[in-house]
């Protein structure tokens, strides 16, 4: 199970530039959480933060039992090993082949002989649908295909962390999606804390199980995902409807007399470019691919959820009940048509094509649209367990499930 990563009180300056200030959060064990922000508000500053590469001025960062804000180098060094991080850029090696920059933290971390780091290293090539590519070169693949690489990397060393700085930067939607829904495979697989820094609206909706949002040196929230989506702060409705009116301006920060005018800019009937989606009618979370196991932290989520529901605002305690309700009723239709389906048993063949996306990792996760109800498929693929002869059957609604093949309890 994923580590619990806890932060108290932390402060984060440069000089005298102060970038943030008393952050206190909890990465629920397991658990995939987003921060989001204006550009500039200090998220990459806070995942560096995380890993002991940014030394914050106070507070603390507590995980497996040490403050790695005040640990040895050595605790630090020990500490690092359970974390797999996705820079901004994917931070390859340039000169370096997929392969040897993926096999990279296990030469450096540890003594695994040649053979053993081929194995994990095609391994992990696989499961983010590089196979066939591992002798290119970083400046011979799509920038979607230079994340993946780096994702693979961050994955080698089992990870019970993971960090992703903007996965979804330089990507399109479709890519977005893909990159997306393997860090919830990835998720269900290993049960890793994820945490993913963006300011992709769609991740936000239908990725993670809490949301933060840094703005104005400050952690505005942090909390189950229905609380930020369905919150009224003007702040937190300006950025996920990407309005110019409100309080987040080009640089950050809006004086009183800007505010004013695009006040009355507004009341003269003129709009701010925003969308107008309404993001407080929650759609469902992404479901690991069929063949994934269930994700073991939704029902912690869930627990930990209920425990603190009274503390939360009205609106949120509905929208939490609400997709609890919808989380149910979609696992008692998947369950009754799995028992239809029973019977049947289809053969599968996961074709892993050189460098592109294989069905057995994702599909066309067409989640952009506000009005879409779930997850959908490109082509309806019909997944096979690994562990087992199950079969996984596709139901109407376009969700997936797996039979219980015994790892998901
Ligand atoms: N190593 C550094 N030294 C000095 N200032 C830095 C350093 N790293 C980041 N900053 C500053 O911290 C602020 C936040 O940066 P960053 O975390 O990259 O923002 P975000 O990721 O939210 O877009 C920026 O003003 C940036 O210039
Ligand atoms: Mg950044």
């Amino acid at each position: 199970m994923g580590v619990e990563v806890s932060v108290e009180g932390l402060t984060k300056s440069f000089g005298s530039q102060n970038i943030w200030r008393d952050v206190t959060l909890t990465l629920p064990s397991g658990e995939v959480s987003a921060l989001l922000g204006p550009s500039g508000t200090g998220k990459s500053v806070f995942l560096k933060t995380l890993i002991g590469l940014l030394h914050p001025e106070q507070g603390s960062v507590v995980i497996d039992g040490t403050d790695i804000t005040q640990c040895s180098a050595k605790e630090l060094y020990e500490i690092r090993k359970l974390f797999g991080v996705l820079f901004q850029d994917g931070a390859l090696f340039g000169s370096m082949s997929l392969f040897d920059n993926v096999a990279f933290p296990l030469r450096e971390h540890t003594k695994k002989k040649e053979n053993e780091v081929r194995d994990i290293v095609m391994e992990k090539i696989d499961l983010v649908g590089l196979t066939g590519a591992e002798d290119k070169l970083p400046g011979e693949i799509s920038g979607g295909m230079r994340k993946r690489a780096g994702l693979a990397r961050a994955l080698v060393l089992d990870p019970q962390i993971i960090l992703c700085d903007e996965p979804d930067s330089g990507l399109d939607p479709v890519r977005t999606a893909y990159i997306s829904q393997l860090l919830i495979d990835i998720n269900a697989q290993i049960d890793a804390t994820i945490l993913i820094v963006t300011h992709n609206i769609n991740i936000a909706r239908t990725i993670p199980d809490n949301i933060g949002m840094l703005f104005r040196k400050e952690l505005v929230m942090f909390g189950p995902r229905e609380q930020l989506l369905t919150s009224e702060q003007p702040v937190v409705k300006q950025f996920l409807s990407g309005d110019r009116f409100g309080p987040i301006g080009m640089s950050e920060e809006k004086d009183e007399g800007v505010q004013k005018a695009e006040e009355a800019m507004q009341a003269a009937g003129i709009g701010g470019g925003g969308t107008k989606d309404d993001f407080s009618e929650i759609i469902p979370q992404v479901q690991p691919n069929p063949g994934m196991p269930e994700r073991k932290a939704v029902a912690r989520h869930r627990q930990r959820v209920h425990e603190m529901l009274h503390t939360m605002p009205p609106n949120a305690q509905e929208a939490i009940r609400r997709s609890m309700e919808e989380e149910d009723r979609m696992r008692s239709e998947a369950d009754a048509h799995a028992a239809d389906q029973d019977t049947e048993n289809v053969p599968v063949g996961a074709a892993h094509a050189a460098g592109e996306w294989t069905p057995a990792h994702a599909a066309g996760s067409d989640y952009a649209g506000s009005d879409a109800p779930t997850q959908s498929w490109a082509t309806p693929p019909v997944g096979q367990n690994a562990n087992d002869n199950t079969v996984t059957q596709p139901i109407e609604t376009g969700q997936f499930r797996q039979p219980n093949d015994g790892r998901s309890s």
